[in-house]
């Protein structure tokens, strides 16, 4: 760990940088599966699911930006890269075989809930080590992927 003048304890800041790390390749493989939503969706929401599967992808990089920089004001070096995230990451694979749109919302829909589950954990994590500050970025990061799910499976409910 890189020496900082921040006052939390080194092993409280060892303990939360484990934790970010986690949910941050989550995040990284999250975001890549909605580009490969946003690619291949099809059916007749096509347009509706195209764009709202970019602005997935592009909340999706703001929750894997906060997480890696929250390591590194800790000391800690996040590790973003494919090869951290293809051994690390804790969510399904995508399937690259799909184009139908309510695969694409089933998921997809998967992908995130699996994502906040995680992030709920890791927000207790945090408050447990004495990280309160980590704790709200987990908060935070958990808030957007709620909604997130909420816009694709309200597109699955039939009423
Ligand atoms: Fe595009």
């Amino acid at each position: 760990m890189l020496y900082t003048k921040n006052t939390l304890p080194d092993n409280t800041r060892l303990a939360s940088i484990a934790v970010l790390q986690q949910s941050l390749v989550n995040a990284i493989d999250l975001a890549a599966q909605t580009k490969q939503a946003h690619w291949t969706v099809s059916g007749p929401n096509f347009i509706a699911l195209h764009e709202l599967f970019d602005q997935l992808h592009t909340d999706a990089d703001g929750f894997s930006d906060l997480l890696a920089e929250r390591i590194s004001m800790l000391g800690g070096q996040p590790q973003g890269t494919i090869q951290s995230v293809e051994h690390q990451s804790q969510l399904e694979a995508y399937p690259t075989d799909i184009r139908d749109q309510a695969q694409h919302i089933e998921h997809l829909s998967t992908a995130f809930a699996k994502f906040s589950d995680v992030l709920r954990s890791a927000i207790s994590e945090a408050s447990g080590f004495g990280d309160e500050v980590t704790a709200d970025i987990f908060t935070e990061v958990t808030r957007g992927a709620d909604k997130a799910l909420w816009f694709i499976e309200a597109h699955a409910h039939k009423n």
